[in-house]
């Protein structure tokens, strides 16, 4: 018996999807069809997918044309598979061309013609294409336009920036088509915003924004008080659009995982977070800005502050700040705050000019978790243990900058009209926020 095997995500199945199997399935006796699951597709950067494993797998059962289903969980899969079900056939789309000619090793590799005009991305995008508008033209502005370019169903339409130079030389060089000549020609463009200014800006910006039905996603603190997100939060609620701050890190699959993970009672009960994000600086730059809102702890402490928050909670009783600031006039370019609970303390160290190991320490009753620099884009972790036997490694993919996973969750938040993000939640945001506000009030300065 000839056997034959492909494999395929499946989402929405279509012509395309049903074509290629028939013909693989002519090409043998026997035909096995793996099925990505969600994780595996997160990881190779597969965003956006709409349905579930199970659904997906329903689809292709329905068709009749697999004579047995497998799931696809992991890179190097093929190779083992292969070997185990003992195939003469591997075959896939055209779209893979010598992709796949390492598995020649194990049986012949045929590339069916890929059926031209129809594709899942083209169904997902037939609910409409997200239009976005980019405020700010600076150094994040410019890591997230091609990151925008992995999640589907999105265009980056055009940006504004109160330098019309620099608007004009980014829309350029991202080939986009809009350079906006004030706000509000930006947002009659699109259906959402991405907020990219110095921070003491975005209120105003998310205000207008919201208040014209757009949605917003606003770099990271959105406000320096807890009044003013509040403010926007309600504001949002009432225009019924959708407010997410971007910590990139808590839409990243492996920092969820490793939550998940710390929470499950593997190391006990959790009883310190330490968490560090410093960052070498050269030049004169905003964040160095007292009339900026600058300072480490409002530019890199809401990466701490989350891990705290997502490991040890909201429910804190006290917090204690150390602050080194050059002199009265500049802002702090180191601060350590322990926030305290009553049962563990959270620990945040942010610099901004001052070097340290940007690692993540979680400790339990049972073991603790080291997660290493660069925390804040989890890609592996360590539970380790007194007996060392017992100790485990964990890996993952990080793909690029990391603001793809933010952006695709922000545009599956609004396609599904949930205005609640359960992976940063607004309450979180709020929790972030205070704290910020808190370090700037009772601060305690080292000159
Ligand atoms: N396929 C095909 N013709 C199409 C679309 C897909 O032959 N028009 C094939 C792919 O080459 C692959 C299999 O179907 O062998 C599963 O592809 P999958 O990636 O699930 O489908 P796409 O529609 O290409 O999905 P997406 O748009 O998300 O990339």
């Amino acid at each position: 018996m000839k056997k034959v095997i492909t494999y395929g995500t499946y989402d929405l199945f279509h012509d395309g999807h049903r074509r290629l199997l028939q013909r693989a399935k002519d090409l043998g006796d026997y035909l096995i069809v793996g099925v990505t699951t969600e994780a595996y597709d997160e990881m190779r950067g597969k965003l956006n997918v709409k349905q579930s494993l199970i659904d997906r797998i329903k689809q292709i059962q329905d068709s009749g044309l697999a004579d047995e289903i497998i799931i696809e969980e992991y890179e190097g899969q093929k190779i083992n598979d292969i070997q185990k079900y003992n195939i003469d056939i591997f075959a896939i789309g055209s779209d893979w061309i010598n992709r796949f000619d390492y598995l020649k090793d194990y049986c012949s590799v045929v590339y069916l013609d890929r059926t031209k005009g129809i594709s899942s991305t083209d169904l997902r995008n037939l609910e409409g294409i997200l239009k976005i508008g980019i405020v700010g033209t600076g150094r994040i502005a410019k890591r997230f336009v091609p990151e925008a370019r992995f999640v589907s169903g999105i265009d980056i339409v055009g940006a504004y920036s109160r330098n019309s130079t620099n608007c004009k030389k980014f829309v350029s060089h991202f080939e986009l088509s809009l350079a906006a000549k004030n706000y509000n020609e930006l947002l009659s463009s699109v259906d959402a915003v991405y907020i990219a200014t110095p921070h003491l800006t975005h209120k105003q910006l998310a205000l207008e924004a919201i208040r014209q039905g757009k949605h917003v996603l606003c770099e990271k603190p959105i406000t320096l008080n807890t009044h003013c997100l509040l403010e926007l939060i309600e504001e949002a609620k009432q225009h019924n659009v959708v407010l997410l701050e971007a910590i990139k890190t808590a839409f990243c699959p492996a920092f969820n995982r490793l939550v998940a993970y710390a929470k499950s009672g593997i190391i006990g009960d959790i009883k310190a977070v330490d968490a560090t994000f410093t960052k070498l600086t050269n030049g004169n730059f905003r964040e160095l800005q007292a009339e900026h809102g600058g300072g480490s702890f409002y530019e890199l402490g809401s990466y701490p502050l989350l891990a705290i928050l997502k490991l040890l909670g909201k429910e804190h009783c006290d917090i204690r700040m150390l602050q080194y600031k050059p002199n009265e006039s500049e802002v702090e370019t180191y601060s350590r705050i322990d926030i305290i609970y009553p049962h563990g303390i959270g620990s945040a160290k942010t610099g901004l000019g001052v070097k340290s190991e940007g690692d993540l320490i979680i400790s339990g009753t049972k073991g603790y978790i080291y997660v290493p620099a660069p925390w804040w884009k989890t890609e592996y972790f360590e539970v380790r243990f007194e007996d060392t036997n017992k100790n485990r490694k964990f890996f993952y993919k990080f793909e690029g900058d990391g603001l793809r996973y933010e952006l695709a969750y922000f545009s599956n938040m609004i396609r599904n009209k949930n205005p609640q993000a359960y992976q940063l939640t607004t309450d979180e945001s709020k929790w972030i926020c205070s704290i910020m506000e808190s370090s700037y009030k009772n601060k305690c300065i080292i000159k």
